[in-house]
């Protein structure tokens, strides 16, 4: 144990001594340490240095004890989250890229980012606020998903580093972007605590009434990126019901209960052992899991939404928000086409998402909690991503 805690403390104390720029002091390179394990695949912060829409893009990393977690601000992504696994091995747990371009290039996998304005989907891309009808960007075959055509995932975002352990992005979305109302100044703020947490606080103001459902769209493999599939990890979701979707993925308006269904992970249960149930058409419509659950937490940051345990490595992840709703997506769309970083491809089910959130399309269902945000309010909310191992 002593002597893993050792191993542990001088992969970083490489990793760290390897940091070779000045501007993003911190960032990671992968070139200096060939240490046998995941995070040591670390991206270089030189590859994340470019000029995009005429802003520079960069790396940054956050430190607290045993936990790692690299940010850009492209998109605002997390890249990387290095947390220890039952062994003490630093496991890179979040999917990503070496480097900045393929975060900017091809179709959008959303890896790491954060997702707005309007996490998720709204029929047909319109929505009616005050009277007035807006149509927005669609992306998702009739729908808009994740904020349209580049959202708030393919921008670059204001970046201060606040200390070792944290990092505010601000992006200011203008009003008719994508189809959306009213100037809209986003902040957020990730921040690696201690006992190995990563939390993320978004704030939001707007100078006319809009519509706001931020998220942060990481890919998690708790055995490591790239280590294949994550069928066998172990799933509890603190929700007695659920938004049952139509074909396209847009709710049907109705609440349901899990009990008795796939849906049901009020007890942790593997990931894969329902996925396939064809003759469940909700599994149908997703292809497999991509679906927001009510969570019992109602908001209460204080209980546990979520648990997932990696069965490989006994990496323990807890979600605990103030959001009341969680998508989750368990990677039906990823088909191998990107390469990550260790150069593993983005295999089909080999990453989850556990998105809180509003729950998709609010704009145009009545009875689910409102997402406007009016001119005067202050939007904010809390995600808190808490990591432990079980032996
Ligand atoms: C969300 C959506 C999915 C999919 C992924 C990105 O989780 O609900 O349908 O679009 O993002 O591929």
């Amino acid at each position: 144990m002593q002597k893993a805690l050792g191993n542990f403390v001088l992969i970083l104390s490489i990793v760290f001594a390897a940091c070779n720029n000045t501007e993003t002091k911190n960032a990671a390179t992968s070139d200096s340490t060939t240490v046998d394990s995941s995070a040591s695949q670390l991206p270089s912060a030189k590859n994340f240095e470019n000029l995009i829409d005429g802003k520079q893009t960069a790396l940054y990393i956050l430190k607290n004890g045993n936990m790692q977690v690299l940010v850009t601000n492209y998109g605002a992504r997390v890249v990387s989250i290095i947390v220890p696994d039952k062994n003490d091995k630093p496991t890179d747990v979040a999917l990503g890229y070496a480097s900045v371009q393929p975060y900017a290039e091809g179709g959008d996998t959303y890896f790491g980012a954060i997702v707005g304005r309007y996490g998720n989907r709204i029929a047909k891309g319109k929505f009616k606020l005050n009277g007035k009808e807006y149509m927005l960007a669609t992306n998702n075959g009739v729908n808009s998903l994740h904020g349209g055509n580049k959202g708030f995932s393919r921008v670059v975002w204001d970046a201060q580093q606040t200390s070792d352990s944290s990092v505010t992005l601000t992006y200011v979305s203008k009003s008719g972007e994508e189809g959306y109302p009213g100037n809209l100044t986003s902040k957020v703020t990730y921040i690696v605590g201690k006992n190995n947490q990563l939390k993320i606080n978004y704030e939001a103001t707007t100078d006319s009434a809009t519509v706001l459902n931020l998220t942060n769209h990481t890919y998690f493999n708790l055995n490591g990126q790239g280590s294949g599939t994550i069928n066998d990890h172990l799933v509890m979701i603190n929700a007695s019901t659920y938004t049952p979707v139509d074909s396209t993925l847009i709710p049907t308006g109705k609440i349901e209960p899990v009990k008795g269904t796939p849906f049901d992970f009020t007890i942790a249960t593997a990931i894969g052992s329902r996925v396939n149930d064809s003759s469940n058409t909700q599994i149908k419509y997703g292809r497999g899991y991509d679906h927001n659950f009510v969570l019992n937490t109602k908001g209460n940051i204080n209980e546990k939404a979520a648990e997932v345990v990696g069965d490989e490595s006994g990496i323990v992840m807890d979600v605990y928000t103030t959001q009341p709703g969680l998508q989750f997506y368990g990677g039906n769309f990823m088909d191998g086409s990107h390469t990550l970083k260790g150069g593993k491809k983005d295999d089909h089910r080999n990453a989850f998402c556990m998105e809180t959130q509003h729950y998709p399309d609010s704009p145009n269902q009545p009875n689910f909690p409102s997402t406007e945000l009016k001119p005067g309010e202050k939007y904010s909310s809390t995600t808190i991503y808490s990591f432990s191992v079980k032996q």
